[in-house]
């Protein structure tokens, strides 16, 4: 049980260094692992949702050796994985069990994925379905379609696959088996999601390739893969993590911060586009590119924010910022329309649950709807409670509107931050 303090800020000024990208992290192990050489990685993100799969990945065979500047994986190629000795824990993490269900999934042995009590509350009838289409044999050990998950060898066939949700973690879980498959395997969702699997497999060698439809809807597509080959790979900062100093940036009156080395992947930058349309002063300096993902620095000026509507197919590219927008959006001016996005009730957390208590009892009026929330913004935040729910994102986002509001603000099991930015309160103190 940790406890945070938030008192008001009268203003934030400073640099933050922005910690490595979860998505990017995690799938670096994951082809590092299956890929044949050493895969070197810079700027990994040392947290708790990353290490569970390192962890994973070292039961199954791979040397992987943390030094002080990069992470070195030791491949050992598409069907080197050896047999774990028990159940691979996947902790927190849906990206762990989702993506690598794809990857167990075109093994010759036998596995079991399982997680903490959050986790294993999540829905997985998602990937298990198409997978098993595909030919694998995966159950769910406790017949409710969530894990643990037991995941035995099967011969895999390509499959087309049209999905429901616009889900990075669906599409990448089946283009991961499609390696493994007997012809080519595709995946269309109804937007575009972070496309992070299909940039990394391409520099990896597969034959990897996206399309864009008239109607929005979108293609990945994988050929059957041979072999992977090691890669150096840079994992630029998490624009989900940077999304919190900017906002308190743009709250706090008198601040002025430049977040430095910024994921700006155009699937993954709807925060930025939202920050425009509700009046931030933000700035984009220093832009660079590589591995197929661009970065830049932020700079961040305090700024009279607006209400906006957040909708369709921006919502796959900011949904984990839902939560810190929509303290955004309390302090802003006018009305706030968040739809579409009924994805946040199988978060680590029911998330539409969880900020709208979390901003009643700072005094924002909210309303929760099926798939969203409506915000009438201005009222002045009030020091409060908040009940994480252990939910990393709900723990930061409500950090930040503590800085805003008008009196002291306690953040309950704040440790939860661990699963995706470990150093965030001290970032944090750094600014005031
Ligand atoms: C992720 C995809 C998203 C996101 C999650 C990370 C990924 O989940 O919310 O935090 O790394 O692929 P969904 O695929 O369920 O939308």
């Amino acid at each position: 049980m940790s406890v945070r303090y938030i008192q008001p800020s009268c203003g934030l000024k400073g640099e933050i260094d922005i910690p490595g990208d979860k998505s990017i992290s995690h799938r670096s192990i994951m082809l590092g692992s299956i890929a044949q050489g050493t895969t070197e990685i810079t700027h990994f993100l040392k947290s708790a949702d990353c290490l569970s799969t390192i962890g994973c990945f070292r039961r199954m065979g791979v040397e992987i050796e943390e030094k002080k500047e990069y992470i070195l994986v030791h491949g050992r190629g598409l069907r080197g994985l050896t047999p774990p000795d028990g159940i691979l824990d996947t902790g927190n993490s849906g990206t762990t069990t989702r993506l690598l269900a794809g990857i167990l999934a075109g093994q010759s042995f036998s596995s079991t994925l399982s997680g903490d009590a959050s986790l294993n509350s999540r829905p997985m009838a998602r990937i298990i379905a198409p997978l098993n289409s595909m030919g694998a044999d995966i159950t769910s050990l406790n017949h409710d379609d969530c894990a643990p998950l037991r995941i035995n060898p099967g011969n895999l066939c390509g499959i087309h696959y049209h999905s429901p949700v616009a889900s990075a973690q669906v599409k990448s879980a089946i283009l991961l088996a499609g390696l493994y498959a007997d012809e080519e395997t595709s995946v269309t969702e109804p937007s575009l999601s972070r496309n992070h699997t299909e940039l990394m497999l391409q520099n990896f060698g597969a034959c990897v390739t996206s399309t864009m439809h008239r109607d929005g809807s979108a293609t990945a597509q994988t050929e059957p893969c041979r072999e992977l080959f090691g890669q150096q790979i840079l994992v630029p900062g998490d624009i989900s993590s940077a999304a919190y100093f900017i906002a308190a940036g743009l709250l706090i009156p008198h601040s002025e911060i430049l977040v430095k080395n910024v994921g700006t992947n155009f699937t993954r930058a709807g925060f930025l586009k939202v920050c425009e349309s509700m009046g931030a002063d933000i700035t984009l300096v220093n832009r660079s590119f590589e591995g197929g993902e661009g970065r830049a620095d932020i700079l961040v000026k305090s700024s009279a924010l607006k209400g906006t509507d957040i909708e369709g197919a921006l919502i796959p590219t900011l949904i984990d910022e839902i939560p810190i927008l929509a303290v955004m959006a309390a302090c802003a001016e006018g009305t706030t329309l968040i739809k579409d996005a009924a994805e946040l009730k199988v978060k680590e957390t029911n998330r539409i649950v969880t900020v709208t208590e979390n901003l009643k009892a700072m005094g924002a009026s909210v309303t929760p709807t099926d798939d969203g929330m409506i915000i009438e913004g201005g009222a002045p935040l009030s020091g409060a409670h908040i009940q994480s729910r252990l939910d990393h994102r709900i723990a930061m986002s409500f950090a930040v509107a503590g800085l805003a509001a008008s009196s002291e603000t306690v953040i309950e099991d704040s440790q939860c931050v661990d699963v995706s930015y470990p150093e965030f309160f001290a970032s944090l103190e750094s600014l005031y």
